[in-house]
């Protein structure tokens, strides 16, 4: 079992708060991510669960049992880095070993727990290697085979693929998800990779500040972000943010802006209205992601959601599945995404469909979502 829970959890380095009030309940089994900015406060919160960091405030609790008071060897923890620190003069199996030896398992124990962790992490033909002698991806699983000799409630991982070439991290991601579809061993992993988060996570933690700015699935996280912080953290290229003003329009509501060729009028889909009506005249700020902008011939979604508008392309970009389209709405730049057989040459003016079933709207002041 391995359920974990954080509540109301601080972190004060003298009188600067890092992290202000962090409540997690992590069910057993769960993987949970871990996400945001350089400096929010990832790393010192992981900490705090793995016992080498204080709690200034707040309880963490594994299975139901507080374990603010114990050290990190007393926790049914264990902790992989982006730093594997293996030591360069112990072989692979020396490396797994050690903790376990340092536990005083029995040798005939640790042999068999090292084979099972080999077979698991297919690395049985390594084990006689140093470090020196492997690649970098080899290191990453070494180190993550000795955090699993250790059979612990729960893994925390500390962007651990951050040292490793694109390609690599690519495949070590799909390593570390098959393992815990295969273990089922309750994670927490941080990293800044909104990649890792979306495709690694059962549920992603945004964090900002010391504060956390959503809790969600992947899924809501991206189609339904709590503000705009959210929204233009997750997704790449970044969601559009652009600057409406609403107009009624019967029962319904019209988003207002102006793009490069004129005039344009967005009317909202109900599902998209909330509590707009209150807010005709005023200025919103309409979020869209790149992919529900595209070339009239790629446009999905339920048709009379998508609003059909003369825009002039000024530059695209081939990503090879797909070609960026740049322009401009209100003078700022805004990207959308098509496929590329209908791209346009740069400097076309040419019909683009706004997909405005999936739009979010966002209040300017607050930055919170409205609708
Ligand atoms: N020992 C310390 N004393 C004072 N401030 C600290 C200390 N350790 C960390 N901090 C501060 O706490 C904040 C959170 O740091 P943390 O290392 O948790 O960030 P992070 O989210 O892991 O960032 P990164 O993505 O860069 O690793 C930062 O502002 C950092 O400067
Ligand atoms: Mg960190």
């Amino acid at each position: 079992m391995g359920s974990l829970t954080i509540d109301n959890v601080r972190k004060r380095y003298g009188r600067t708060e890092v992290l202000k009030g962090i409540d997690i309940d992590v069910t057993d089994g769960e993987f949970i991510i871990l996400v945001g900015p350089s400096g929010c406060g990832k790393s010192t919160l992981l900490s705090m669960i793995a016992g080498l960091e204080t709690i200034s405030d707040g309880e963490v609790r594994i299975d139901g049992q507080r374990v603010n008071d114990r050290g990190p060897k007393d926790r049914d923890i264990a902790m992989v880095f982006q730093s594997y620190a293996l030591y360069p003069n112990m072989n692979v199996r020396q490396n797994i070993e050690f903790g376990l030896e340092m536990r005083g398992v029995a040798k005939d124990e640790r042999r068999r727990i090292v084979e099972r962790v080999a077979e698991t992490l297919q690395m049985g033909d390594l084990l006689e290697r140093r470090p020196g002698q492997l690649s970098g991806g080899q290191r990453q699983r070494v180190a993550m085979g000795r955090a699993m000799a250790r059979e612990p409630a729960v893994f925390l991982f500390d962007e651990p693929l951050s040292n490793l070439d694109a390609k690599l991290r690519v495949e070590m991601r799909t390593e570390i998800k098959e393992l815990h579809r295969r273990t089922g061993t309750t994670t927490v992993y941080v990293t800044h990779d909104q990649i890792e988060a979306m495709t690694l996570g059962d549920r992603i933690a945004v964090m900002k500040d010391g504060e956390i700015q959503q809790l969600g699935t992947p899924q809501e996280v991206y189609d339904e972000p709590a503000n705009r912080f959210v929204a233009g953290f997750m997704g790449s290229p970044s969601m559009n943010f652009i600057k409406c003003r609403l107009e009624g329009a019967g029962d319904g509501v019209t988003a207002v802006a102006e793009a490069n060729t004129g005039p344009l009028r967005l009317p909202l889909p109900a599902e998209r209205c909330n509590g707009l009506t209150g807010r005709i005249g005023d200025e919103i700020i309409l979020g869209l992601r790149p992919e529900q902008i595209t070339a009239q011939g790629d446009a999905d979604g339920a048709k009379e959601d998508v609003h059909v508008a003369s825009c002039e392309v000024e530059l695209t970009e081939p990503t090879g599945p797909d070609t960026l389209l740049f322009f401009h709405i209100n003078g700022e730049r805004v990207v959308g995404r098509t496929r590329p057989e209908h791209a346009p040459g740069p400097g076309e003016t040419l019909p683009l469909a706004f997909n405005l079933s999936r739009a979010v709207v966002f209040c300017p002041n607050t930055a919170e979502r409205l609708a």
